[in-house]
């Protein structure tokens, strides 16, 4: 995910400072090349060599150290650096950015950095509120620094509120987005995942064998490509993604009510939800007795949101994908069609490492124009940026 990525990461002095050791273990994780910059009092709550161990790296803590050296350590850092981020970042640290104070390795650094800040704030709840920090804020947002705002909880100092540093699975999201092109910017999606359940009883249901992955991983690039997102979701066991508005049902028919609620403001609807078709036509109030050696379950048809919301497409880009487990792309074809969808995502979910649960994905996509492209087995991540580049091209189209 980050291979080839040259990330500085610098760790000012809080408490917090133990927590830039898990961020610092995800983003050599994804790949990333990682060089730490301490300030003086960050080695008063870790030492340097734990990030040093971890990273593989020198720590980077003097700045005359290096001069000596020979290298201008803080122009080469600030250079080589894809991104830069500060967790966590103290009131001190911010003030001084805000103020052009470089003083030490890490302001200095910071301050010779062309590239991208992204700064992940912790302190006590009143220096948090307190008006001079929120000047600095909002003057360093101006200049294009990102942030990744603190969270409410009990702080170290005692006092409960905001300012606790916002945890490292978040920050790593947030790196993850400061690195991607924001090509999507301006694009209101909404993505649909995951099974349906119809309940038969109050303790059994029809379902599928939708984990959510393949929905879960376009709601998740798209938010980190700049699009607003809505994610609404059957039951899976995945984690809500960070970022993007979740609205969890259980049903065909509340899929479709929710979907038909939010439809209005998303200029893209990509549909990778396995609806149900059929559900019982009475929901029995109690658990039905075993009776006899058979029994027959009366279904009805669900309403088919795809294709309902084919029928008011305006210029709205409609994804949609088709499971089959024969004749794939005639199969395909019909879908496409029938449901008036711009793109149509078709995978056979017999293939190995294709369809439900597992990490990977085949597609092909079919075009209304006849084309049809076959990329051959990606993970879900990848089927999820090209299904956003296609949309991201349908849209230029439209507007060329
Ligand atoms: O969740 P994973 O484990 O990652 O698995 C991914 C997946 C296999 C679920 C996914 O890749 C996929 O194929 N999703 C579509 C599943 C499906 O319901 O296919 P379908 O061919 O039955 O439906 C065609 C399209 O109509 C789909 O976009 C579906 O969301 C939509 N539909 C279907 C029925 C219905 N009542 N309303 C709908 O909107």
């Amino acid at each position: 995910m980050l291979n080839g990525k040259i990330i500085v990461l610098g760790v000012s002095g809080g408490i917090a400072a133990y927590k830039a050791v898990e961020l610092l273990r995800l983003l050599t994780k994804a790949g990333a090349d990682v060089h730490v910059i301490m300030t003086r009092a960050a080695q008063e709550f870790v030492t340097p060599l734990t990030f040093q161990t971890l990273s593989r790296n020198p720590v980077h803590t003097d700045l005359f150290e290096l001069m000596a050296q020979g290298d201008i350590g803080h122009i080469s850092l600030a250079d080589r650096a894809d991104l830069f981020v500060i967790a966590p970042a103290t009131a001190n640290i911010i003030g001084k950015l805000a103020c052009g104070i470089a003083d030490d390795m890490l302001t200095t650094t910071a301050m010779a950095t062309r590239g991208t800040v992204l700064l992940a704030p912790a302190m006590n709840v009143n220096m948090y509120g307190n008006a001079i920090y929120q000047e600095n804020e909002e003057r360093l947002r101006r200049h294009g620094y990102l942030f990744v705002n603190p969270v409410k909880g009990d702080l170290a100092c005692g006092w409960e509120g905001e300012g606790k540093l916002q945890t490292p699975e978040i920050i790593f999201q947030e790196v993850l987005k400061a690195l991607t092109p924001s090509d999507l910017v301006g694009e209101r999606l909404l993505v649909t995942a995951g099974p349906t359940r119809e309940e038969i009883d109050p303790v059994r249901y029809l379902s599928n064998h939708s984990s959510g992955k393949m929905g879960y991983a376009i709601a998740r690039a798209a938010w980190r490509r700049g699009a607003q997102v809505t994610l609404v979701s059957g039951p899976t066991a995945l984690p809500m993604p960070w970022g993007v508005t979740f609205v969890p049902v259980e049903s065909a028919g509340e899929m479709y009510d929710a979907v038909m609620a939010l439809v209005g403001e998303c200029s893209v609807v990509i549909k990778a939800a396995a609806v149900a078709d059929y559900r019982p036509v009475v929901r029995a109030g109690e658990k039905l007795k075993k009776r006899g050696d058979a029994m027959t379950l009366e279904l009805v048809k669900n309403r088919d949101i795809l294709r309902e919301l084919g029928k008011e497409k305006g210029s709205r880009l409609l994804v949609g994908f088709a499971a089959e487990t024969t004749e794939l792309l005639s199969n395909a074809r019909k879908k496409l069609a029938e449901k008036n969808v711009d793109l149509l995502v078709a995978n056979d979910v017999t293939e190995a490492g294709a369809g439900f649960s597992v990490e990977t994905n085949i597609v092909h996509l079919l075009y209304r124009d006849g084309r049809v492209e076959a990329p051959g087995i990606l993970s879900k991540e990848a089927v999820a940026n090209l299904i956003l580049n296609r949309v991201a091209a349908l849209r230029s189209e439209q507007e060329g």
